[in-house]
């Protein structure tokens, strides 16, 4: 997704996702990249080989754009975020659609499944890349680990974060060492202004970045078999190798095992 609006600033206060997507609930949907969300669906359904009544996991699923269009086309999807205020979202649009999906509000670092899922995604920094103040370097990994845990033996996975390549190719050595950007974290930190009820509130935003080799390494330490690692900025997915210096890559992936 990348925060355009935030303004690049050393910061050392309390980080807030969860305040920032309950902020933006309502208005998320009016986004342009949410007109990919029918194409983005077909891609996932082809290329991780999916058929209806399968049991599917959306992980970050926001105002569960996805999660309720594959409920639509006869899939069993639960769909888990951290913020109140997009599943609230969520719940107007599966209602609306008349389609049941399961609605978790879990931290995805935190999530356990009560049964095995037969594919999982999380895309559009669905909680991956998006780190608290309170994360440390590796939270993504145990979000990649408890995605594992979830899934059935070769169960497939696709997911998006945003792209290092870019990241690296967009700083300067004074943005280093003004702090807006942290090589050795891999994190930009940022600040973004939101609307309150209580007025507007400047809030701290970190953002980790990953280098394709550095995300094969993290998904073969969990245990995934690692298939591809394609351009994934949103309303480009592709089976392509990223761009340099676009938003955000790719990575499909496999739980190994299975018949
Ligand atoms: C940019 S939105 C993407 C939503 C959806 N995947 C989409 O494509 O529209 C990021 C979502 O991740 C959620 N999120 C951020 N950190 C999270 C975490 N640690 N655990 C679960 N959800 C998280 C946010 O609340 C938000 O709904």
């Amino acid at each position: 997704m990348g925060i355009q609006s935030k303004e690049r600033n050393n910061f050392m206060s309390p980080h807030n996702w969860q305040t920032f997507f309950d902020n933006y609930a309502p208005r998320y949907m009016d986004e342009v990249f949410v007109k990919a969300t029918l194409a983005e669906v077909d891609f996932l359904i082809q290329n991780l080989h999916l058929a209806p009544g399968m049991r599917i996991l959306d992980v970050g699923c926001g105002t569960g754009r996805h999660a309720v269009e594959f409920a639509r086309r006869g899939y069993r999807v639960t769909g888990v975020d951290i913020s109140g205020g997009m599943l609230a979202e969520a719940r107007k649009l599966s209602t609306g659609a008349g389609v049941n999906v399961e609605w978790v509000r879990s931290p995805a670092q935190d999530f356990v499944a009560s049964s095995p899922f037969d594919a999982a995604y999380s895309v559009c920094e669905g909680a991956l890349s998006l780190l608290g103040l309170e994360d440390t370097f590796d939270r993504d990994i145990q979000v990649f680990a408890r995605i594992y845990a979830a899934l059935k033996p070769g169960a497939p996975a696709l997911f998006t974060v945003l792209n290092g390549m870019r990241v690296i190719r967009s700083y300067s050595d004074t943005d280093i060492r003004s702090g807006s950007f942290d090589p050795f974290n891999m994190v930009e930190n940022g600040r973004t202004e939101i609307d309150t009820p209580a007025g507007k509130q400047n809030i701290p935003t970190r953002e980790r970045a990953y280098v394709p080799t550095e995300l094969r390494l993290m998904l073969r330490q969990v245990g995934f078999q690692v298939d591809v690692i394609p351009g994934g900025t949103a309303g480009n997915w592709r089976l392509d190798p990223p761009f340099l210096d676009e938003m955000e890559i790719m990575v499909i992936a496999r739980k190994p095992g299975g018949s």
